[in-house]
């Protein structure tokens, strides 16, 4: 419990500490959850089932989002390079896609949250379209956290899938080719209903992108954590986002700004 003196000099009972208090919390944290197959093969498990423990660690992940009043949660769940993985791998994947929808969807409405998947369907067997249309469709009025899943989603790809649909606007004279903006390009990408995100956590401790939300990214916060995704618990996504509070963002200029 904190305690501070009154203007008398008494001690006055303040509300309890927490660890979350005074922390700038990110409206939007996106996060590309690495590191599932070393996890289990440095325990001498199958790499499947460090996904499967990876998908408790996205629970824990979407708890501590509605615990922080993070408004956008985005998980890079299955990249446009993941189809060079092993086919059962792969299907292992989508499988537990497959599940996490229908076991988890219900759960996810009650407590208010809204799901949206960004990436190509292009690829994607009619099942698994069904269900990520089912579970937006079921969850687009809900107003609490926006869970963004990005599924066979690539930052070049989405930017080709962009330029190539304004490029046939302009060709058949719909568009201008003096129209296009930073404003027009954003608001044609897979992620126009949300804002950029101010924190883009990955673990695994390597550092790079690798092809996530390269248009969106441009001025977020990057914070690598020295852990596996399976292990990222509510203590680790504190972590990132003290990191972040403690971070002053100038988005190119010269005045600090403090995170939203
Ligand atoms: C990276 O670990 C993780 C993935 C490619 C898949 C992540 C998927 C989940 C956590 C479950 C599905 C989630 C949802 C929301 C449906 P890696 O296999 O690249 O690990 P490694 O780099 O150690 O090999």
């Amino acid at each position: 419990m904190n305690s501070k003196a009154n203007d008398s000099g008494a001690e006055i009972l303040a509300t309890p500490a927490t660890d979350t208090e005074g922390l700038s919390v990110p409206r939007h944290v996106a996060i590309i959850m690495d590191g599932n197959g070393r996890w289990a093969q440095g325990r001498g498990l199958s790499r499947t089932e460090g996904h499967r423990r990876g998908m408790e660690a996205v629970r824990n992940a979407v708890e501590t989002s509605r615990e922080l009043g993070v408004s956008y949660l985005t998980l890079f769940s299955f990249s446009s390079e993941n189809w060079t993985r092993p086919p059962l791998e792969i299907q292992f994947l989508f499988g537990l896609l497959r599940l996490f929808i229908q076991r988890d969807l219900a759960d996810l409405n009650a407590k208010n949250v809204r799901v949206r998947v960004i990436g190509s369907r292009e690829r994607l067997t009619s099942d698994i379209k069904g269900l990520l249309d089912k579970a937006e469709t079921l969850t687009m009025r809900n107003r609490g956290l926006t869970l963004v899943i990005a599924f066979n989603y690539g930052g070049r790809d989405e930017l080709t899938r962009t330029m190539r649909a304004i490029g046939e606007d302009v060709a058949a004279g719909r568009l201008p080719a003096s129209a296009i903006d930073e404003q027009l390009i954003s608001s044609r990408l897979d992620t126009s209903f949300m804002p950029d995100p101010d924190l883009v956590i990955r673990t695994s401790g390597e550092m790079r992108l690798s092809n996530f939300l390269l248009w969106q990214a441009a001025y977020a916060e990057l914070v690598f954590l020295p852990l596996y995704w399976p292990d990222f618990d509510r203590a680790a996504y504190l972590e990132a986002v003290r990191e972040f509070s403690s971070r002053a963002r100038r988005f190119g200029g010269i005045a600090a700004r403090r995170s939203p």
